[in-house]
């Protein structure tokens, strides 16, 4: 069993302190991802459970045992790294095996797992080449596969597709989740691109500035956040807020609309100033099927710009003096300037403290 517990884990970096004391329990096979702006802490804390960073207080355990003073080849992790550097001079089956190969495990070992990660990654074809010879994919494939060699209980990535382009990207995507699903192992994922946390994890870790805002699966943070930052953090486009303030047991907009509080929101006070908070699929134009059981509130909005992405159209209006986007999903042309009618799915609708910035909610 490798579960992966830290508790009340602290990095320093002289007066920096770049890790506030987090605790978080990653589960056997778990594949969780840290996610978070950069600087936030994601490789520091990466880097403490591989044990390339110093723990400056709290616990680390692997698999039950606390790690903190063991070297990092006696963690039985693997790490890949978005600068995956393959030896030049050797081909893709010396690279796979170099590190079996220097802890001196005998041939025949070596030889069975470097033919094993070969299969699971499809580089039976190429493994006479050398790095040289192979694309972007083929090469982070490699770096992966040098990975996979030594069986670990746990695989760190750091953001390992940052150097691949768009498209490419999004096919490894697809082969790292497939590949957890052969291995099985825990994996711990790093990475500032919120649709790849979304695509691949069972469980975000959301940080910013040294401390965990929130953990939990992608829906649960895409339909929950805790706070504006989450909100505006998770999900494309991120998430309209517009301030308002709590008069007579109703939202009034900053520019004048009026709002009856969603259903889903937690105690509001007279007087209170919060940020209305909804995402550009629960703002739509008349004539789009919704949600029969929720409330519905409708405006008319005009439309300042468009952005046809295909299957849906992002729209652009003004809502109470503030920029917000909307979407139809049966696209048609749409001329700036004209007014739609919308619908507003009131009970998808966030309440967040104008202050804290904190969810409030039933
Ligand atoms: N060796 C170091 N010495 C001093 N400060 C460091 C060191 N390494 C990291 N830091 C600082 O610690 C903080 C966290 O850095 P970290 O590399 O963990 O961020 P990150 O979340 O991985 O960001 P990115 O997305 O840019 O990779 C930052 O403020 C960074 O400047
Ligand atoms: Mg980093």
């Amino acid at each position: 069993m490798t579960e992966v517990t830290l508790s009340n884990v602290v990095k320093k970096y002289g007066a920096l302190q770049a890790v506030h004391g987090i605790d978080l329990d990653i589960q056997d096979g778990e594949f969780v991802v840290l996610v978070g702006p950069s600087g936030c802490g994601k490789s520091t804390t990466l880097r403490m459970i591989a044990g390339l960073e110093d723990i400056s207080g709290g616990e680390v355990s692997i698999g039950g045992r606390v790690v903190n003073d063991l070297p990092p080849r006696e963690r039985n992790i693997s790490m890949v790294f978005q600068n995956y550097a393959l030896y030049p001079h050797m081909t893709v089956r010396e690279n796979l095996g170099f590190s079996l190969k220097i802890a001196k495990r005998p041939g025949a070992e070596i030889t069975e797992a470097v033919n094993e990660a070969a299969q699971i990654l499809g580089l039976d074809e190429l493994m006479d080449r050398k790095p040289a010879a192979l694309s972007g994919g083929q090469r982070q494939r490699v770096a992966m596969g040098r990975a996979i060699v030594r069986h670990p209980d746990v695989f760190l990535f750091d953001e390992p597709l940052s150097n691949l382009d768009a498209k490419l990207r999004t096919q490894m995507r697809v082969e790292i989740k497939k590949l957890h699903q052969k291995v099985e192992s825990t994996i711990i994922y790093v990475t500032h691109d919120q649709i790849e946390a979304m695509t691949l994890a069972d469980r975000i870790v959301l940080m910013r500035d040294g401390h965990i805002v929130q953990v939990g699966t992608p829906l649960e943070l895409f339909n929950a956040p805790v706070d504006t930052f989450v909100a505006t953090f998770i999900g494309s486009p991120p998430m309209n807020l517009v301030d308002g303030v709590v008069e007579d047991g109703q939202i009034v907009l900053d520019g004048g609309v009026t709002l009856p509080v969603p259903t889903t929101a937690g105690r509001l006070s007279e007087g209170q100033a919060i940020k209305f908070g909804f995402r550009a699929d629960n703002l739509m134009p008349a004539g789009h099927a919704v949600d029969e059981d929720g409330a519905v509130y409708e405006l008319d909005l005009a439309v300042t710009l468009t952005e046809p992405l295909g299957t849906e159209t992002l729209l652009f209006t003004n809502m109470a003096g503030v920029e917000v986007q909307g979407k139809m999903f049966n696209p048609r042309p749409v001329r700036p300037g004209e007014k739609m009618n919308f619908r507003l799915m009131l009970d998808k609708c966030h309440v967040f403290d104008a202050q804290s910035g904190h969810a409030i909610r039933r």
